[in-house]
């Protein structure tokens, strides 16, 4: 008999184990309801009586053994894996990363601003929750404007009006208040409209605004900076042309129009067969608004404009339907990976 508990022991101390699996069956063998050490219990039984009090201790003996080295497998299997964890194993193939991309709304204000600092133009910002004075009085708004209606602007709060801007032309206001001529600025933001979401209108969207203010400052620098604009923006024979219209912050005004990047000219559904689309607003700042900032018109002059930033990257990248800049469809964003 003490020759099985011999190789029961040796068995216990030369056990070793490098995962879970082997350590399971270390458990049933040794340490388990129905284990070895428990059927030499069930034996004692037959033992001659002079014999019995020497087995119970060697059976005893046998069973604290198995206990600490299952103690001492489960240690060593714990310290392994921590210091796996130190040191991860560096001949596995490595996990593919998928890159991100820069959204393309992104990738057209980034451009913006990169055509307008070469020529001397800054970054400013302002608020998207605007008051009543930055957003409509100081820009010469009437009191009766129906931009002022609560069913074209997200109102915040009535008397005094504080509400979400409803253009970057606010920030124009915010520039002038506080810097001293000469000012070259480009503003971009998000701006707010209570419209209904379709294909080509948001109740959100992106507008780029820039100003211009110095002594004498004309009408043919406000062309010359956007001619020069579009052409880096999109291809040098890329057309643009004017047409007069009306804001309250300047006079005079004019609506700024490029030819169609989709047909070319030649005629689509996005230009509605004309050839060209709008891309934004422009003119001369009111001599009405330069007052109301403390800068004296007599003496200074500037230009301003006002782009949508969707419709740019729209035309730029030939894309249909706004809602797909919101929409976090991967598969859309992929396709500008590169930019
Ligand atoms: N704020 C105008 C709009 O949202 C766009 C605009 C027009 C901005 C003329 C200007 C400007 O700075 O001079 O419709």
């Amino acid at each position: 008999m003490s020759d099985r508990f011999k190789e029961l022991a040796e068995e216990i101390k030369s056990f070793s184990v490098s995962n879970d699996e082997q350590l399971e069956s270390y458990r049933l063998r040794f340490i388990g309801r129905k284990n070895i050490i428990g059927d030499l219990f069930a034996q004692m039984r037959d033992v001659p009586n002079e014999e019995k009090k020497a087995f119970g201790q060697s059976v005893n003996e046998l069973k604290n053994l198995a206990q600490e080295k299952f103690q001492e497998l489960i240690n060593g299997l714990n310290s392994r894996e921590a210091e796996e964890e130190d040191h991860p194993d560096l001949t596995l193939p490595p996990v593919d990363n998928e890159f991100g991309s820069i959204h393309p709304l992104t990738a057209t204000r980034q451009r913006f601003i990169q055509i307008f600092e070469r020529i001397g133009f800054n970054v400013s910002s302002g608020p998207e929750i605007e008051d009543d004075w930055h957003n409509f009085t100081a820009l010469n708004f009437p009191e009766n404007h129906p931009a002022r209606e609560m069913q074209d602007t997200f109102f915040i709060e009535k008397n005094p009006d504080i509400a979400l801007r409803t253009h970057t032309s606010s920030v124009q206001i915010r520039v002038m208040e506080n810097e001293k001529p000469p000012i070259r600025t480009l503003s971009p933001g998000r701006v707010f409209r209570n419209e209904a979401i379709s294909a080509r209108a948001h109740c959100v969207f992106h507008q780029m605004e820039g100003l211009y203010i110095d002594k004498n400052v004309s009408f043919a620098d406000l062309k010359q900076t956007l001619y020069h604009f579009v052409k880096e923006m999109f291809t040098k024979d890329t057309k643009i042309r004017f047409r007069p219209s009306y804001f309250p912050f300047t006079e005079p005004s004019a609506e700024i129009d490029i030819s169609c990047q989709i047909c070319h000219g030649d005629g689509c559904n996005i230009c509605k067969y004309t050839g060209w689309v709008e891309i934004g607003g422009s003119g001369m700042v009111d001599p009405n608004v330069l007052k109301n900032c403390g800068i004296d018109p007599e003496e200074y002059s500037g230009f301003a404009f006002g782009m949508g930033i969707e419709r740019i990257t729209m035309l730029r990248y030939g894309i249909k339907d706004l809602r797909l800049f919101t929409e976090n469809d991967v598969r859309f964003l992929k396709q500008f990976n590169s930019l």
